[in-house]
């Protein structure tokens, strides 16, 4: 039976590079929190005992993850005295004979299948006491703890930079930070730390030393990606994060089947899936959970917000689309903002200056330019013309418009909610609408029109 497994994750430090009022484990890369990203990958290794060391901005931490429903531990360091005090305040928490997995809360983008071979290989060393370390060659090792070996290879100590002497810098296998240990361990070790070194810290890479003396098999497994182990210190460091971070996405999306015209200006901030056939063109944003079928074209600058589009959709430019859902074959755009709650039958069309919100627009309907849709629910192959508005909020409540099937309305209408067009009911352009149109009939409210014959423009005055 494989070991229980206790998770620690770090995120008391102040992040004071940040230069920011926000807590640094609640910035965000991809659009999600780095505490909630390393959280979830954590969950992928263990549902249950995962323990996060929270000090400066614990409450708003705290309050960030409120309304996570599986069980986090948020346990407080009061005083941030270093790595291997934050871990000693999780010792009371720690299962008997677990392996502990400790995480960074500003290290966002490390892997599950990472850590699952990290923790296996503690499992695999199969002693009592073990210890595993993820490590990493760096080009430049400069900032890091540096992996101490001996002549046969095996792990002797962590020196941290700034106690690093000059052939100790020359090193450049780093520590990335994480590792897994027999939490039995921990609890041996960790209360003989001392802070006698360049950072008066009680230093957690300390333990590997103390380890190495007492012959605990100490073990090295590397990231399936050096970015994994990328931490975020400034928002520079963010930035670059961020873009190794989209670039990934692209990647896989294109491997995928879809095209991007340029994989340096796509912007994925939440979950996308897309299937055949699909083009991106620049610029374009997903937020939210995005679902894309085949054969689909994404014009330049659009914003794409918890939707899902049908088969042969077509958004076009300088579209914005929340909380909307597409059937096959539908054109949106350019310039067409759905707002939440719209959904369109097959073939419906949305054009440009159009705004829709907790629409139902039939399958086939066209509402092309310059219109506002909101709180109405339209039958199939209805006509919107140009400039046409319901009228949904009186002020104070809003109201439902009813539009039957095959529905004309002229350009320029104003539909007074609540109103109910029955199908194949006409208005005509200009109208102000405010009672129910029966079936088939015209409705017409416009003034008529006068023609004046004894009239005469007026003529520019001579000025003196
Ligand atoms: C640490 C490692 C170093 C490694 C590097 C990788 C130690 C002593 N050094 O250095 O070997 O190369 O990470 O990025 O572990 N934290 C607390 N409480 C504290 C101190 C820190 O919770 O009292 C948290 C921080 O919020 C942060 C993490 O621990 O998430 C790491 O601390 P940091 O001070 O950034 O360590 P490094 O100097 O980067
Ligand atoms: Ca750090």
């Amino acid at each position: 039976m494989s070991p229980a497994i206790d998770i620690i994750i770090l995120a008391a430090g102040k992040g004071t590079r940040m230069r920011s009022q926000l807590p640094k484990v609640l910035h965000t890369l991809g659009g999600c929190s780095f505490l909630s990203r390393v959280v979830n990958t954590a969950r992928q290794i263990s549902q249950q005992n995962l323990h996060i060391v929270v000090g400066h901005g614990a409450d708003h931490i705290k309050q960030a993850f409120s309304e996570d429903n599986s069980p986090l531990v948020f346990i407080e360091q009061q005083q941030q005295l270093g790595t291997g005090h934050a871990v000693q305040q999780v010792l009371p928490y720690l299962q008997q004979n677990s392996i502990s997995l400790i995480l960074y809360g500003d290290v966002p983008l490390i892997s599950a299948n990472t850590l699952k071979a990290l923790v296996q290989q503690a499992i695999d060393t199969d002693q009592q006491h073990s210890l595993a370390l993820l490590t990493l060659d760096r080009d430049d090792p400069s900032g890091y703890g540096r992996i101490i070996r001996d002549t046969t290879g095996a792990v002797k100590a962590i020196v941290e930079q700034k106690d690093a002497d000059l052939d100790q810098q020359k090193i450049t296998e780093i520590n990335t930070g994480i590792m897994a240990i027999s939490s039995q361990y921990l609890q041996t070790c960790l209360p003989k730390l001392n802070n006698n070194n360049a950072q008066n810290e009680y230093l957690l890479t300390d333990i590997v030393a103390m380890a190495a003396s007492e012959a605990i098999p100490i073990t090295t497994a590397q990231p399936d990606h050096d970015w994994e182990v990328e931490g975020i210190n400034n928002r520079w460091q963010q930035t670059e994060l961020e873009r190794i971070y989209q670039w990934q996405q692209a990647k896989s999306l294109c491997l995928a089947g879809v095209s991007l015209a340029d994989p340096q200006r796509f912007d994925c901030r939440g979950n996308i899936h897309c299937g055949q056939d699909v083009f991106i063109d620049v610029n374009c944003v997903i937020e939210g959970d995005v679902s894309i079928g085949n054969h689909v074209h994404i014009g330049p600058n659009c914003l794409l917000k918890n939707v899902t589009l049908g088969d042969y959709c077509r958004i076009e430019a300088h579209s914005i689309l929340e909380d909307s859902t597409l059937s096959e074959r539908c054109n949106v755009g350019p310039f067409a903002r759905l707002r939440p709650g719209t959904a369109l039958a097959a073939g419906a069309k949305v054009g440009n200056f159009v705004e829709t919100k907790k629409a139902f627009i039939g399958k086939g309907s066209k509402i092309n330019h310059l219109s506002y849709i909101g709180d109405a629910h339209l039958g199939a192959s209805v006509n919107v013309g140009a400039g046409t508005i319901t009228c949904n909020y009186d002020g104070v409540n809003k109201h439902q418009t009813t539009i039957g099937d095959k529905v004309f309305v002229g350009s320029n209408s104003s539909l007074v909610a609540p109103l109910t067009l029955a199908d194949n009911a006409t208005v005509g352009a200009g109208s102000t609408i405010t009672k129910n149109v029966e079936k088939n009939t015209l409705a017409l409210s416009r003034s008529p029109q006068k023609t004046l014959t004894d009239w005469a423009r007026p003529q520019k005055k001579d000025t003196p």
